[in-house]
C-alpha cells in the first residue's frame, strides 16, 4: 500500500481525491490529509516536519488562501508553500501534484498549456500566486530534479462545496433568486473541469511517471460551455422564474456593482464591515469568453472514467445535493417548501426533543461491537 498526503484534504478538490482513494481504490492508498492546523503551508517546518516523517510515495496540493485574501497570504500560501511542498518532494524523490487554475491564461477559445499570461504586477492575487508557483515549479524541475505535474482546472462542478464558491456560488444565486436577469453576453464560453474524474487522472499520472512529470495538463470537459445556456437549464431544472432571458450588458452591471462597492466602503464608517458578494467578484469573467484545449491530456494515455458525463448531465443530482444542504443550513429559504425532510424526525425536534433522547436512549447507545470485518 503507497501513502500519499493531499494538503488541502477538507477542500473541494482535495475532499474528493481522499474519499476516491476510502472509497473506490480501498487498500491502494494510504491518503493522509492533514489539516491547515496541523500544517499550515504558511509555515515551512510544518511542512517539512510532517513530509519527512510520514515519507509519502506522492504528494498534491490543493490548498488554497480564500481567492480574495490580500497578497501576503496569497504569497506565503498559494506561492511559498507551494515552493516548500517542492523542495520537501525535491529532497524525498517523490511525485509532486500541484493544482492550478484558468486563472493564469489569458481570455480566449481552445487556450494551450503554453498560452499563460505574462507575470505583471496588474493580476489579482491568486492569478498571481499561482503563476509564480507554476513558474518555480517548471525552474525547479530543470534545475533540482522535481519531479511535478501541473494540473490546470477552470471552473470545476461537483458536490461537496462547502464555500459555496466558483460554479456552486451561479448555482445557489440562481436557487436564491437573487439573480434576476443575465449578466453575461450572448455566446460567451467557459470551460468546466468535473471533480470527480480529478482522482482518476492524479491515480492514471501516478502510475505513468515517465509520462507525466515535468508536464501541465489542462484538466476539462472537452466541449466549453455557454454560460447564458447553462444559467437557463438551471432555472428550468430548478422549476424557477427568475433570471429572465434578458442579458445585462457589461456597462450596466459594472455600474451596479461599482455602486455596491461604494455603500460598503461606507459601511465601513460606520463600524460595520462587509465585503462584495463573491460572484460580483468575477463579473468581468461572466462577459469573456475563456476556453481551455484538453487536447493534450486526451491524446496522453489517460482515458475519461465517465465518458459523457458534462456538467449538465451532473445538473440533477447537484441541483438535489445542493438545494438539501442548503435548505437544512437555513441558507435558502425560497425552495424550503419543495425538499422532502425526514417529517416526523424533523416535527419531534422541533417540538418534543424529549422523545427523540428517550428513544435514543432506549435502542441506540449500546456500546458498539468491535467491527468483525
Ligand atoms: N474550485 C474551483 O473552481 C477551482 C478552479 C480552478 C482551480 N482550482 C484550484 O484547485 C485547488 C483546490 O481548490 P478547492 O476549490 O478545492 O479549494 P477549497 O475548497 O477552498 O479548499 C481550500 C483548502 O485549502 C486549505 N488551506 C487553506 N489555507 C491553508 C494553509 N495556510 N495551510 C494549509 N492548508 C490550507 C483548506 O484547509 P482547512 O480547511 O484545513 O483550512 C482547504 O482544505 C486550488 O489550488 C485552486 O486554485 C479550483
Amino acid at each position: 500500500m503507497k501513502t500519499g498526503v493531499v494538503f488541502g484534504g477538507s477542500g473541494l478538490i482535495g475532499g474528493t481525491i481522499v474519499n476516491f482513494y476510502k472509497q473506490r481504490r480501498p487498500g491502494v492508498v494510504d491518503m493522509l490529509a492533514p489539516s491547515s492546523k496541523k500544517v499550515s503551508l504558511q509555515n515551512c517546518q510544518d511542512i517539512r516536519n510532517y513530509l519527512f516523517a510520514t515519507k509519502p510515495d506522492f504528494v498534491i496540493n490543493a490548498a488554497i488562501a480564500n481567492l480574495n485574501a490580500d497578497p501576503q497570504l496569497s504569497f506565503e500560501v498559494n506561492y511559498v508553500g507551494a515552493i516548500n511542498i517542492a523542495r520537501t518532494a525535491a529532497a524525498l524523490k517523490i511525485p509532486y501534484f500541484f493544482f492550478s487554475s484558468a486563472a493564469t491564461l489569458p481570455q480566449g477559445s481552445g487556450l494551450l498549456e503554453t498560452d499563460t499570461l505574462p507575470l505583471n504586477a496588474l493580476l489579482s492575487n491568486y492569478a498571481k500566486s499561482k503563476l509564480m508557483a507554476e513558474e518555480t515549479l517548471n525552474y525547479m524541475a530543470a534545475n533540482e530534479g522535481l519531479d511535478h505535474t501541473i494540473i490546470r482546472l477552470s471552473i470545476v462542478y461537483g458536490n461537496h462545496d462547502h464555500k459555496i464558491q466558483g460554479f456552486h456560488r451561479l448555482l445557489f444565486s440562481i436557487a436564491d433568486e437573487s439573480m434576476p436577469f443575465l449578466f453575461t453576453k450572448k455566446g460567451t464560453m467557459h470551460s468546466y473541469s468535473n471533480c470527480r474524474k480529478i482522482p482518476y487522472a492524479i491515480h492514471h499520472m501516478i502510475e505513468n511517471r515517465q509520462e507525466y512529470s515535468g508536464q501541465t495538463y489542462h484538466f476539462v470537459d472537452p466541449e466549453p460551455v455557454e454560460l447564458a445556456d447553462l444559467i437557463l437549464t438551471i432555472k428550468s431544472h430548478m422549476q424557477l422564474k427568475s433570471p429572465k432571458k434578458v442579458y445585462v450588458p457589461y456597462s450596466v452591471a459594472r455600474t451596479g456593482k461599482k455602486s455596491i462597492q461604494i455603500v460598503l466602503r461606507l459601511l465601513t464608517k460606520i463600524g460595520l464591515r462587509a465585503t462584495l458578494p463573491p460572484e460580483l467578484m468575477f463579473l468581468g469573467a461572466f462577459y469573456r469568453t475563456q476556453t481551455l484545449s484538453s487536447d493534450k491530456l486526451y491524446s496522453s494515455g489517460y482515458t475519461d472514467p465517465m465518458v459523457g458525463e458534462t456538467v449538465y448531465t451532473r445538473l440533477p443530482d447537484m441541483i438535489d445535493y445542493y438545494l438539501n444542504r442548503w435548505a437544512h443550513q437555513n441558507l435558502i429559504t425560497t425552495l424550503g417548501k419543495k425538499i422532502e425532510f425526514d417529517h416526523q424526525i424533523h416535527e419531534e425536534f422541533k417540538h418534543n426533543p424529549m422523545s427523540l433522547v428517550e428513544s435514543i436512549q432506549r435502542d441506540s447507545t449500546a456500546p458498539f461491537e468491535p467491527d468483525t470485518q
